[in-house]
């Protein structure tokens, strides 16, 4: 392993054009569940709620949910190692940005600048009316579901549902990372969620160097990746750090 830590080092070190693509492994270790095995959200919760023709006709039940987990319970996680070290990055010029599938902020928390969120952000909710942005920290969600002030249209958090299309903004940023990377750093993800899954393998067959931290086997493993820390996204950023920082 260390052998492998100090290749992906140097890597880092050399490369002109760095992208880092999380999923929601990386803010495990913050005390986010992800999504799929074991303990995921999806074994407890069931995924319909976040189907957008579901939410338009059952928006009360959806909204509960969605207060649950991605404002009660995620509202109170903080950055990590990883977070942190990838915002390091960044800082010493070495990362040109996060392509995020998360949408619980914690990049940016954590001090990174250039994040392209492809799934969206809890941060804002939206008037499905009149397209009105607010700061989900600023909406009282006692009342279920939540309505706009303006016009009494639903309110939907600013992330994307299943059967949404992916932000423009973070398709056409994402898609150029993947065409100009050198190297492309995957941390946290299972590769199995379309179209974000096509992003580093775009990378891939335009000649980037996949490094990947994961304590398990994802999709990527067998088929792209070239460099595989395999272990938790915080004790292997942290000793990426050490070689590089120190
Ligand atoms: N450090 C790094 N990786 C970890 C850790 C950890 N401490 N703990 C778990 N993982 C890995 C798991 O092994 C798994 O490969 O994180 C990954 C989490 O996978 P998913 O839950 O499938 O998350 P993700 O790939 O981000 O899901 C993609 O699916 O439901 C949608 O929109 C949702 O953005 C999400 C998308």
């Amino acid at each position: 392993m260390k052998e492998l830590i100090q290749k992906a080092a140097e890597l880092l070190r050399n490369s002109k054009h760095t992208t880092a693509f999380t999923g929601a492994g990386i803010s495990v270790e913050s005390g986010i569940p992800p999504f799929r095995g074991e303990d995921g959200l999806w074994s407890k919760y069931d995924p319909i709620v976040l189907d957008i023709n579901y939410f338009n006709a059952n928006p009360g039940h959806s909204w509960e949910v969605i207060k649950e987990i991605f404002y009660d319970f995620f509202g109170a996680a903080t950055p990590n190692a990883a977070h942190y070290f990838l915002a390091r990055l960044e800082k010493e010029g070495l990362l040109s940005s996060v392509i995020t599938q998360n949408i619980d902020n914690l990049h940016q928390e954590a001090g990174s600048c250039k994040v392209h969120e492809y799934h969206g952000s809890s941060r804002n909710l939206i008037c499905t009316k009149c397209g009105q942005s607010y700061l989900s920290s600023e909406v009282q969600l006692d009342q279920l579901p939540v309505s706009c002030i303006k016009d009494g249209g639903l309110l939907k958090p600013d992330f994307v549902f299943f059967g949404e299309a992916i932000p423009e903004e973070a398709q056409k940023a994402s898609n150029e990372e993947a065409f100009q990377s050198e190297v492309f750093i995957l941390i946290g993800t299972t590769g199995e969620i379309m179209p974000a899954s096509l992003i580093p393998r775009m990378a891939k067959e335009n000649g980037a160097t996949i490094i990947e931290i994961n304590p398990n086997e994802s999709n990527y493993t067998p088929g792209i990746t070239d460099i595989f820390l395999q272990g938790k996204a915080t004790d292997i950023c942290s000793k990426l750090s050490k070689y590089l920082f120190t």
